[in-house]
């Protein structure tokens, strides 16, 4: 098949946790899917993904090759664009700021956090908009569609996670104003939450000292009641939500929130 054939979707996030499985769930499903993974891991999914474009979520833009993403989607049809990755920032508390080298340290991991979890999505997204197009499920035609892995935390504070809170709820704004701005006929704009999955991200929260993060008892809790579910449950979730939905079902969430646990809306 040729590429203007295939459907594709670009994606971050690919190379572990819930965005691999998604990848994963989309190539079964034989949509073709373009990672955006960091440098060093580019060998690492270059064997199973059907495209790769390096890319430094943390770095700004003009660091990154745009070039090596636009002729890398050139050609072909890409129907949405998906900004999977996302870290937890600093979990310790704001050091003291006589205390120099660790304030330094503190604040470029919370501005990385803030990096990864919004303004590289949006930097990207905002780029390939433009070049995004509709395509046709069983239901009939869609609109091309952008969509983020959002969170509780986007609109609930939790003592330990200021930059994971505050850069999740920035990113679940912008695809809200963005939604404000575009027609869901032309590009559909999905925050979805995936619920509690246990990845690499949930076993630093684990992992976590007690009292930098008070919401700790919760997840451990959760983990011990089989709460926290394996990536391929929301991800198989998410993609039969996001790919199977007819036009006017997918339009319902443009600017929303899914929660795949519930089936509803978060902030409706
Ligand atoms: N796990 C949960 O319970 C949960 C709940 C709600 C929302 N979420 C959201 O779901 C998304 C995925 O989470 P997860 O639990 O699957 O996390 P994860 O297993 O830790 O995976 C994180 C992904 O983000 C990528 N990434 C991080 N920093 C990057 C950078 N600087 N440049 C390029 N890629 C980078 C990682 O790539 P590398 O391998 O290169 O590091 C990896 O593919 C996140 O947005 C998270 O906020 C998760």
């Amino acid at each position: 098949m040729h590429d203007q054939e295939k459907n594709w979707i670009l994606m971050t996030g690919v190379t572990r946790g819930i965005g691999r499985s998604l990848a994963e769930i989309l190539r079964q499903r034989g949509i073709s899917v373009c990672g955006l993974v960091r440098p060093a891991k580019v060998q690492q999914v270059s064997g199973w993904l059907d495209a790769v474009v390096p890319w430094e979520l943390e770095l700004p833009w003009a660091e990154n090759s745009a070039e090596t993403l636009f002729s890398t989607l050139s050609g072909k049809r890409v129907i949405g664009f998906v900004h999977a990755a996302g870290v937890l920032g600093p979990m310790d508390d704001v050091p003291d700021a006589g205390n120099v080298q660790a304030w330094v340290r503190w604040w470029s991991a919370s501005a990385a956090a803030h990096r990864v979890n919004h303004a590289s999505g949006m930097e990207i997204l905002t780029a390939v908009l433009p070049k995004l197009s509709a395509w046709k499920n069983t239901t009939g035609k869609r609109s091309s569609f952008v969509a983020h892995l959002s969170s509780g935390a986007a609109l609930k504070p939790y003592v330990g996670w200021n930059a994971y809170c505050a850069s999740k709820a920035a990113i679940l704004m912008d695809f809200k104003c963005l939604a404000a701005k575009i027609a869901a006929g032309q590009t559909t704009v999905l925050s979805v939450a995936p619920g509690t999955v246990m990845t690499d991200m949930m076993k630093q929260v684990l992992a976590s000292d007690p009292s930098a993060f008070p919401a700790l008892p919760k997840f451990k809790s959760l983990e011990q009641s089989g709460g926290l579910v394996a990536p391929e449950v929301p991800a198989g979730q998410i993609i039969t939500w996001m790919l199977d939905s007819s036009q006017q079902q997918i339009e319902a969430w443009h600017g929303e929130f899914y929660d795949v646990r519930t089936n509803n809306s978060l902030t409706k």
